[in-house]
């Protein structure tokens, strides 16, 4: 990963060109590309090459300087850049941010980009220190990957791990493989398992088991969009953590920064989810699991409804329910 204010990046700026860790391609492989196109950087944001609802906020405020300096129409560059994946609010907060700047030349826009990935840094950070006491000693479950590599660095939930652990509380953790696209599996292990944390990683149908057996003391997740009444969707399968976290009266933290808050939506029934390719079941990599021509519904999020989340960690504080008031007193 590359370094930005001190912490690992998958994203990285220079000169010009916006460098993308390509994260289909981890744990295994290494391996960076260079974007010099608008174009190409909304193909990344589709393709997974960079994924996360923070780092793809920041992944388009990079592509919104790079439209600027192929001279691209500006309108153009935004709609090719906001229509790459519907769920995650960060990507549409991310363009109307750029939309701010004057005046629109590449090195305001380009410097205005930088800003922003540095904001979402300082945000990740804050979200930690304000998560970290929250975290019982113990082992912490975690869904997805809400790690650096979802976010400009740091982490959101991974952030409130890494402070946790950073403080002295004695922390291990259960990551979730995270079907179908491994996430888990994939990416939160790896990113883990480089800083050192102690990480066992368990199918995404253990954790009732594992919750049962007493060996999970908290959860905590990220998330793509909240409701203002903290509706939050999240990638599939967090809804089913947070029932059985329930379940095991287990607390259950969700860890966003406040771009990720959809305040002109009143619940979770308005977010948008995306569907994604039937290959992502039937196959996993190279290998196919499902018989040909089996239907297949591919939905890459769930809403957990805010009656099941203990509280909502952010940079500027934690909110609690009622999440409608908590939420709104956030931005004032
Ligand atoms: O489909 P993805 O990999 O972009 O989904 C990512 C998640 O669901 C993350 O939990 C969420 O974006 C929060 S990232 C800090």
């Amino acid at each position: 990963m590359s370094r930005m204010n001190d912490v690992l990046s998958p994203l990285a700026f220079s000169n010009g060109v916006l460098s993308l860790l390509d994260q289909r391609r981890l744990p295994t492989e290494e391996v960076w590309i260079d974007y010099r196109d608008y174009r190409e950087v909304a193909a990344a944001i589709r393709d997974m090459v960079v994924r996360g609802a923070p780092a793809i906020g920041c992944t388009a405020a990079y592509g919104v300087a790079i439209g600027a300096m192929q001279q691209a129409p500006f309108d153009e560059v935004c709609e090719a850049l906001a229509a790459t994946r519907p769920t995650a609010i960060n990507l549409f907060w991310a363009i109307e941010r750029m939309k701010q700047v004057v005046p629109r030349t590449p090195l305001a826009l380009a410097r205005a980009a930088i800003a922003l990935h540095e904001d979402d840094i300082a945000s990740c950070r804050a979200i930690g220190k304000n998560g970290a006491a929250l975290l019982p000693a113990g082992r912490v479950l975690t869904h997805c990957n809400a790690g650096a590599l979802a976010t400009g660095g740091y982490g959101t939930a991974l952030g409130v791990i890494r402070a946790a652990v950073e403080s002295g509380t004695a922390l291990a953790v259960y990551a979730d493989e995270t079907r179908p696209f491994l996430q888990g599996a994939r990416l939160t292990a790896w990113e883990l398992q480089r800083s050192g944390i102690p990480t066992t990683l368990i199918t995404d149908n253990m954790a009732g088991h594992f919750m049962a057996k007493g060996a999970i003391q908290s959860v905590v997740v990220g998330a793509d969009r909240i409701a203002a009444n903290g509706d939050t969707a999240n990638k599939i399968g967090t809804f089913t953590v947070a029932v059985l976290a329930r379940e095991h009266n287990i607390p259950f933290f969700v860890a966003a920064p406040l771009s990720t808050i959809d305040r002109a939506i009143p619940d979770g029934t308005h977010i948008p989810i995306e569907e994604r390719s039937p290959r992502e079941v039937t196959h996993i990599g190279p290998l196919q699991v499902a018989p040909d021509g089996i239907a297949v519904a591919n939905p890459a999020f769930d809403v957990t409804p805010a009656r099941l989340i203990t509280a909502i960690i952010t940079e500027a504080g934690v909110a609690r329910p009622p999440y409608r008031d908590s939420l709104a007193a956030l931005f004032s």
